[in-house]
């Protein structure tokens, strides 16, 4: 009998692929909310974005193989390989991906930052918005009107790209980020996970932090 080519391997943990796709949805949620002058629903659901957000930067660090920094930055170096020959040292992020992945996680950070000393003239404030003069926190406000519309231009593109790389390479993302498992070269080594209690104790110690500011 022949052996398969291929293999399907867990390639993404639990805590990246609920932080992804709650990620999507409370942003979707942030941009209805803002337009429709639900202030104080927006300001609560940009909290929690926060705490998503700094929790999936420490991710970075201790978390899954997959889920670190070292796993998929890779500088120009990298990428400049990547696109040459195509060939992947890692289940996870390609060295191209990569980019745009840091790219939205710093703006998404930048974004629930300069929200927090945000004020929108009509009433609503950010809870830091008071800490600081009202000539930063215009600032702050101008800059968060601003980031949304990068973010928006940068979810068009991930968009975009994840269904370039379908068409083009003939490979689905979308369902790993929901099962976790990607189909693999047949010796491909599985990759190391940490475990979801540290997860959850990272995000309920982040969780602490933001709602004490
Ligand atoms: C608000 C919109 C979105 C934001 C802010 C966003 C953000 C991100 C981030 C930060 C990552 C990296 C995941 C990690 O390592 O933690 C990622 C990966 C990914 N996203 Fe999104 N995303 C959005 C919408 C979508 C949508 C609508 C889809 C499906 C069409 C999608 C499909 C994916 C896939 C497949 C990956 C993994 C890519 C890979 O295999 O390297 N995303 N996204
Ligand atoms: C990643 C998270 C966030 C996103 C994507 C986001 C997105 C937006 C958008 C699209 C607007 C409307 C911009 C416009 O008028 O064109 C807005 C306004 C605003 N947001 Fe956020 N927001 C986030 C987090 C926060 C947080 C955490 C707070 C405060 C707790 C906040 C407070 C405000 C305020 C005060 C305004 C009004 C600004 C003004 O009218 O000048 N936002 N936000």
């Amino acid at each position: 009998m022949k052996t398969p080519a291929r293999q399907k391997i867990r390639v993404w943990d639990l805590p990246v692929r609920l932080f992804h796709w709650a990620l999507v949805l409370l942003m979707a949620m942030l941009f209805l909310s803002a337009y429709a002058g639900q202030m104080q629903a927006h300001g609560a659901i940009g909290r929690v974005v926060l705490v998503l957000a700094v929790f999936r930067l420490l991710w970075g660090f201790i978390g899954s193989q997959t889920s670190r920094f070292s796993d998929f930055v890779k500088g120009l170096g990298g990428i400049r390989a990547y696109l040459a020959n195509g060939r992947l040292e890692t289940v996870g992020h390609n060295p191209l991906g990569a980019l745009m992945v840091v790219a939205m996680l710093v703006v998404v950070l930048v974004q629930a930052v300069s929200g927090m000393f945000s004020s929108d003239g009509l009433g609503f404030s950010g809870p830091l918005a008071r800490s600081v003069s009202s000539v930063t926190s215009d600032l702050a406000a101008g800059f968060h009107v601003i980031t949304a519309y990068v973010m928006a231009g940068l979810i068009a593109v991930h968009v975009m790209a994840i269904l370039w790389h379908w068409i083009r390479h003939r490979e689905n993302l979308i369902v790993p980020m929901f099962s976790g498992k990607k189909w693999v070269p047949r010796n491909t080594v599985q990759p190391l996970f940490a475990s979801s209690a540290l997860a959850l104790a990272t995000v309920a110690l982040v969780a602490v932090l933001v709602v004490v500011i």
